[in-house]
């Protein structure tokens, strides 16, 4: 029989310490930087972001939204035998912050081992990682993997830049893939196009103990806004041809939460009624690879998505990286 894999729990994690698009207004103030929380709302929709605190790291966020996943599936570190982790804010250069997670998971519920490593796909990775698991379970490598989606954007945010600032905040989102005779992740698909890396980028070089270029995101953002919205469509037509299903029969789709304005265009692009986005983005900003994941979460222990739904996932992200993924729940 043809062996299938299938979402079976999720977890997420907020940083305490929660910035109102006014409270980051004063801090950008004290940069001389000019912003309101009118511009933020009108442009991306976003009212509010989370914010690590000092030594609050990537994967300290992981290890947070990682056990609540396994609780929720009733599991123990000791049944994953795959860690799969998206992020472009990495605790260190290496060891990769999977194994780190992996560490910590040790501490918390004892010796094991398993495979682990990160997925470098920017706001794409947890589409990366997903597929990457499903890769695993279906092909037999793997049985029960934890993908997960953890970032401390906060870390690369130049607060004397008011275009990109007050987008972004810190998270994480954990999902538990199982081995399963019943379909779950119907299709995933995944593609980049790295000669328009400039448009969003963190363009630093750590060489001989100094960076050399930026240590900050840069970001084209009109030039990001028209090609994100042109990939997620793509992305979206791309996994219902794969898996045979209809626009119609989408119950929900979980966009990147970038921008309100980027989910609404994308909506009316591919004729999906609004109302079946999953949006979070007002009070957790941009989480680049953690955002689907903690969407994912919030929709899930929010009621919303249901056992028998079809749910649509796409992100789009530095690199440039774009892809989707349709799941059956
Ligand atoms: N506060 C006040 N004014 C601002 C701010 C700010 N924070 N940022 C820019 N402005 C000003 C600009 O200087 C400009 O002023 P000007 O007209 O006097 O020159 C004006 O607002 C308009 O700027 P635009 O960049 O044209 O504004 P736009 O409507 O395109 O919105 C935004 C900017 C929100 C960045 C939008 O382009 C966007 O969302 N792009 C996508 C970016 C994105 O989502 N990046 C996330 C990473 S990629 C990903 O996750 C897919």
């Amino acid at each position: 029989m043809q062996k299938y894999a299938r979402v079976i729990a999720s977890g997420s994690f907020l940083p305490k310490k929660r910035l109102t698009n006014q409270d980051l207004v004063e801090i950008l103030s004290k940069h001389q930087v000019d912003t309101s929380d009118d511009w933020i709302v009108q442009r991306s929709g976003i009212r509010a972001r989370h914010f690590a605190e000092e030594g609050e790291l990537c994967s300290d966020l992981a290890l947070q939204a990682s056990v609540k996943a396994l609780e929720s599936a009733n599991l123990t570190a000791q049944d994953i035998d795959m860690i799969v982790l998206a992020t472009s804010t990495p605790d260190f250069i290496f060891p990769s912050t999977a194994c780190l997670l992996q560490g910590k998971l040790q501490k918390k519920y004892g010796a094991w081992l398993c495979p682990a490593f990160d997925v470098q796909a920017v706001c794409s990775g947890f589409i990366y990682a997903l597929s990457i698991a499903k890769a695993f379970i279906v092909s037999g490598q793997a049985q029960c993997a934890l993908v997960v989606g953890s970032e401390v954007f906060s870390h690369i945010i130049d607060l004397k830049d008011r275009t990109a600032s007050v987008l972004f905040g810190d998270g994480a989102g954990a999902v538990i893939v199982q081995a399963s005779e019943e379909p779950g992740i119907l299709s995933t698909f995944c593609q980049s196009d790295g000669s328009v890396a400039p448009i969003l980028w963190v363009p630093g070089q750590l060489h001989g103990g100094q960076i050399y270029g930026d240590p900050f995101l840069r970001m084209d953002g009109p030039a990001v806004f028209k090609y994100a919205v042109k990939v997620l469509a793509e992305a979206a037509e791309k996994v219902l041809q794969k898996s045979g299903i209809t626009k119609e029969q989408i119950d929900w789709v979980i966009p990147h939460q970038a921008n309100i304005r980027i989910i609404q265009s994308v909506a009316h692009k591919l004729n999906i009624p609004f109302e079946k986005m999953i949006v979070t983005l007002h009070e957790h900003a941009n989480t680049s690879a953690a955002s689907i994941p903690l969407a994912w979460d919030v929709a899930i222990k929010g009621g919303q998505i249901k056992p028998g739904h079809y749910v649509l996932l796409e992100g789009v992200g530095g690199g440039f990286t774009w892809g989707s993924a349709l799941l059956k729940m």
